[in-house]
């Protein structure tokens, strides 16, 4: 593409929430862009897509036929995330661009398939990590990388989400590994992601414990205690969900809480909480430096700074409260235009994919078996 192109065709594949939120956005930024296909096997959510796109695309029966035609440029895929690997090769094999979210894929060995037809297409590769370009997040890394706080020692961070959220996640496709990966690796790859570039270091070894504790058949008396939301609906199903299984008897196999803990190749040492059913959810970071510390939270905008000292005084970094995603769909929407448009290079892409990905699946293995794990093997994996 160049910035002279008169038509960018975009091809969707995956037209639920977070498909058409990006999608919509490409859409805003730039005339030039134009759906020209879509694929999902819902038709739910193609018939919702169409609502919302003016230009008629053709709907297509499988992602090849999408990623195939001659009028598709970019190919965007929100699908399940056991889907992403093969979506993205075939749409390399076929010389188009990729826009696909998150996470990479849910194997090591399908990130290597998509790094091996990444570099052989010479396209360009951007991964859906929308709070990479959240102004929140690339403030506390320049601060990070800027050695405001002095070296980097060590840091924890959480992602504990409102219960509603846990209800929906809970009687949703992601509840079930083989569609999306566990939950760290579909949710929290975005903080694995995010320390990943703060420490600017790759994990040596990872620890972790996990369970389902809250969202089981006994728990669903929770249900009632709570009652109704303010607006009529059931607790913890207030969240948009194609599924709407209740999630305390739903078939589910992924965690509701897991504490993990990594040491970089730096020498840094992080600990991580997620949980499912929170009261007080939290996207926080408490970063200690040899010179100072940061503390942050994603839901309330602040960013405090305080230099190790007698009487130093708690600096306000925040940049204040926006949405769930700090601001970084519509960043992320303007560099993946650019990116298609000049060949700039995305903010995330095939290497940041993969680095939290395998960093995910190792803290899940040491989840499981209950031992710490190198990631020897896992860098192993790619070159
Ligand atoms: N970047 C972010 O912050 C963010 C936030 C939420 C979700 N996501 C990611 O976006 C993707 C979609 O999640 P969502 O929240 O939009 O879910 P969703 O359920 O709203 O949409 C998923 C869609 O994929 C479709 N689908 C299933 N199998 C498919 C296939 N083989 N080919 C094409 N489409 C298929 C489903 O029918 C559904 O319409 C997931 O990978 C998820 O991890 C990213």
């Amino acid at each position: 593409m160049s910035a002279d192109s008169d038509r960018v065709g975009i091809g969707v594949i995956g037209c639920g929430g977070m498909g058409m939120a990006i999608v919509s956005r490409v859409l805003a930024r730039d005339k030039r862009f134009e759906v020209t296909a879509v694929y999902d096997p819902d038709e739910r959510s193609v018939a919702r897509a169409l609502g919302e796109i003016s230009t008629h695309p053709d709907v297509c029966t499988d992602h090849r036929a999408v990623v195939d035609r001659p009028d598709v440029n970019l190919v965007m895929i929100a699908s399940w995330n056991r889907f992403h690997a093969d979506q993205t090769v075939d749409a390399f094999h076929a010389g188009k661009h990729v826009f696909c979210q998150k996470p990479m894929a849910t194997t090591i060995e399908d990130c290597a398939r998509m790094q091996r037809a990444w570099r052989e297409s010479g396209a360009k590769f951007t991964l859906g990590f929308t709070l990479r370009y959240a102004p929140h997040y690339r403030k506390i890394q320049q601060l990070v990388a800027s050695g405001a706080i002095g070296d980097l020692i060590s840091l924890e961070f959480n992602e504990t989400i409102d219960f509603n959220h846990g209800g929906y996640i809970m009687g949703d496709w992601r509840r079930l590994r083989e569609n999306a990966g566990t939950h760290l690796l579909e949710k929290c790859c975005h903080d694995i992601d995010l320390i990943n570039w703060i420490t600017a270091s790759r994990a040596k070894r990872v620890a972790s414990f996990g369970g389902l504790d809250f969202f089981v058949p006994e728990g669903e008396s929770h249900i009632e205690r709570i009652g109704p939301s303010p607006d009529g609906k059931e607790p913890f199903q207030t969240w948009r969900s194609l599924v709407g299984k209740n999630p305390f008897t739903s078939d589910k196999d992924i965690f509701d809480n897991q504490v993990a803990i990594i040491e970089y190749d730096s020498g840094v040492r992080a600990a991580f909480h997620a949980n499912s059913m929170s009261a007080i959810p939290e996207r926080r970071m408490y970063l200690q430096g040899s010179e100072g510390a940061i503390r942050a939270d994603l839901r309330t905008g602040t960013i405090e700074l305080r230099k190790i000292g007698w009487d130093t005084p708690t600096l306000d970094e925040g940049l204040g409260r926006t949405d769930g995603h700090g601001g970084g769909d519509d960043i992320l929407a303007d560099e993946l235009v650019a990116s298609t448009l000049h060949g700039t290079e995305p903010s995330a892409g095939v290497l940041e994919g993969l680095e939290s990905t395998a960093t995910c699946l190792a803290i899940d293995e040491a989840a499981d078996t209950g031992q710490v794990v190198g990631m020897g093997r896992y860098w192993g994996a790619f070159n």
